[in-house]
């Protein structure tokens, strides 16, 4: 807007000079040139009558111009202002929806670990105790501006969160983006808040799905130790099942390659078609989809009816494509029963060349869950919690488990986000201290609204806090996202004698 303005003023400016240039060299047409100092000078009367008029006339024109023209730019200033904010605030947007957007759409995948629109997602990710690959889950972001000032959510974002999927993603931590990314990043993810009232209406869900978690905990254990066992068995079966892939592999080539008389005409021999399915078969037999575990597919057996007499193969199996593949109708590659194979083959192959590092793996994350499944961390012993701390009432105590566990546990139990296999003691601390009990009793002198307003408003970097705690800002708030009553519920649960857990001490055992 600004440049369109000069740009008038600068044509309107061109045009005079212009039009005072023609005017002069028509007005000195046809006139002998004289001198300047030898001409003889104009009349008073000309001077001070038609001449002054004139230049009068013109100069009240062109202050009266300036007069109105500048209040009325300033007019339109504060409309024009907005109108720039409007759009650096789009461009910033626009450009921290692509970045933030899944790695199929060209994005740095946020959203492709924290979901679509930030509703929360999973990544997943080596388990570093365990070294098993577990799915970690990724926080919603769409809530996070009540939870962090936007400074804090920066930090996260430039530094990542150690012992976790999330990465640095600032220059200052390491990553690859610079200070204007990673602020269009958070006005785009600004812009993806909930209102508050929906971000309240988020709670009974969120205390229902930790609930089930909890409920579901026994069988999750003893799904991923299952899961644990196979990829045991896999690393020392791998040797075994290479041998046998590798010969009906040969097997299976030399048939089908195999010239000989071919009575219906559809490229493949009697011979062949007569054979196959017996390989076939046999590897169906290996039942090699019990490792999908390890990133085995089942090879799908094709359900052709390979018959020596009916060429109707002949137009869906032009030339071997049954074993190599081949591109279909719409374009789509269609993998061949070979080439699936080979495919599982090389995993068997690289499984048994690596056997011996391969079972070590696999054999220290077994001994992890074994040891998980003995400790059961992830019991909670909510009659033990009403008890202690609710008067009995258990389905408070429930409510305050489930709060923890919905809003606090994955800073403040180790392995949280990784599933209850991969759980430390409840509240033992983990990105956030540990919250045994007496902990919060004597960080917040025994005083449930000192605890109370410090959960409400959260930590703030090198304010202290408590006792003796200094905050550097890590800690969220919580009174943007829970109801007074809640805090209350989980003030209690902390200042009581058990989380629900074995009761270790802090600091004994
Ligand atoms: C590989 C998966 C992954 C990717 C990619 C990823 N994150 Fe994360 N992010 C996580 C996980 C997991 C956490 C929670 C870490 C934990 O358990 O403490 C997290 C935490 C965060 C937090 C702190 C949230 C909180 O409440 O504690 C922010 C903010 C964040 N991520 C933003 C982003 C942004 C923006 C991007 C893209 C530039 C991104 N993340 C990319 C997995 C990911
Ligand atoms: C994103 C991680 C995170 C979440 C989620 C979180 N905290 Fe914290 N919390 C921390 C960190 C880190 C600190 C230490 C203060 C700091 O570094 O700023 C802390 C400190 C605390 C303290 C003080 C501990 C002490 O003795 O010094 C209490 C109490 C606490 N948190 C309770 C909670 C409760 C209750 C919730 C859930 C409503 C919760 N936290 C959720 C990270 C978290």
């Amino acid at each position: 807007m600004l440049s369109g303005l000069v740009m008038v003023v600068a044509a309107v400016v061109a045009v005079g000079w212009l039009a005072y240039l023609v005017a002069g060299s028509v007005r000195g047409k046809g006139k002998e040139d004289v001198a300047v100092n030898l001409r003889p000078g104009d009349s008073n009367e000309e001077l001070e009558g038609k001449r002054l008029d004139t230049s009068l006339v013109w100069s009240v024109a062109f202050a009266a111009f300036l007069a109105l023209s500048i209040p009325i730019y300033f007019l339109g200033e504060v409309d024009r202002q907005a109108g720039f904010e409007d759009e650096f605030y789009e461009t910033a947007l626009e450009h921290g929806k692509k970045l933030s957007a899944t790695t199929e759409d060209g994005g740095l995948n946020c959203m492709g670990c924290h979901g679509a629109n930030y509703v929360g997602g999973a990544a997943s990710y080596v388990e570093p105790r365990s070294n098993v690959t577990v799915t970690w889950s990724a926080p919603r972001l769409d809530t996070i501006f009540y939870r962090y000032s936007r400074e804090e959510v920066k930090f996260w974002l430039i530094y990542g969160r150690p012992g976790s999927p999330m990465p640095a993603w600032g220059l200052e931590g390491g990553g690859p983006l610079n200070d204007q990314e990673i602020e269009d990043i958070l006005t785009h993810m600004e812009s993806l808040q909930l209102p508050q009232d929906e971000a309240l209406a988020l709670i009974e869900g969120d205390l229902a799905a930790a609930q089930r978690s909890l409920e579901g905990a026994d069988a999750s254990v003893a799904a991923t130790l299952a899961d644990q066992q196979t990829l045991v068995s896999f690393a020392l079966d791998a040797p075994q099942y290479e041998t046998d892939l590798l010969r009906l592999h040969d097997e299976i080539t030399a048939l089908a390659e195999s010239e000989g008389i071919d009575v219906d005409g559809d490229g493949v021999s009697d011979e062949a078609e007569n054979g196959l399915p017996a390989l076939f078969e046999e590897v169906a037999s290996l039942g090699l989809d019990q490792y999908a575990v390890a990133g085995v597919t089942n090879v799908d057996l094709p359900s052709l009816d390979l018959d020596p007499r009916n060429p109707v193969t002949n137009g869906l199996l032009p030339d071997g494509d049954l074993l190599y593949g081949y591109i279909d109708d719409e374009g789509h590659e269609v993998e061949g029963v070979l080439s699936r194979l080979i495919k599982t083959m090389q995993l068997f192959e690289i499984a048994a060349q690596n056997q011996e590092r391969t079972l070590d793996r696999f054999q220290l994350g077994l001994d992890f869950l074994e040891g998980a499944v003995e400790d059961e961390l992830w019991e909670v012993d909510v009659q033990a919690v009403a008890d202690a701390t609710f008067g009995g009432d258990v389905d408070t105590a429930q409510r305050a488990v489930n709060l923890f566990n919905a809003n606090c546990a994955r800073c403040h139990t180790t392995g949280y986000s990784a599933g209850p296999a991969f759980q430390g003691p409840i509240g033992g601390g983990g990105f956030g201290p540990s919250l045994l009990p007496p902990r919060a009793l004597i960080q917040f002198d025994a005083d449930p609204e000192l605890l109370a307003s410090f959960l409400i408003s959260g930590s703030e970097e090198g304010q202290p806090y408590g006792v003796n705690g200094i905050g550097r800002g890590y800690m969220p708030a919580f009174g943007g996202l829970l109801p007074r009553e809640d805090i209350d519920l989980l003030v209690a649960y902390l200042m009581g004698s058990t989380l629900g857990g074995p009761n270790l001490m802090e600091g004994g055992s």
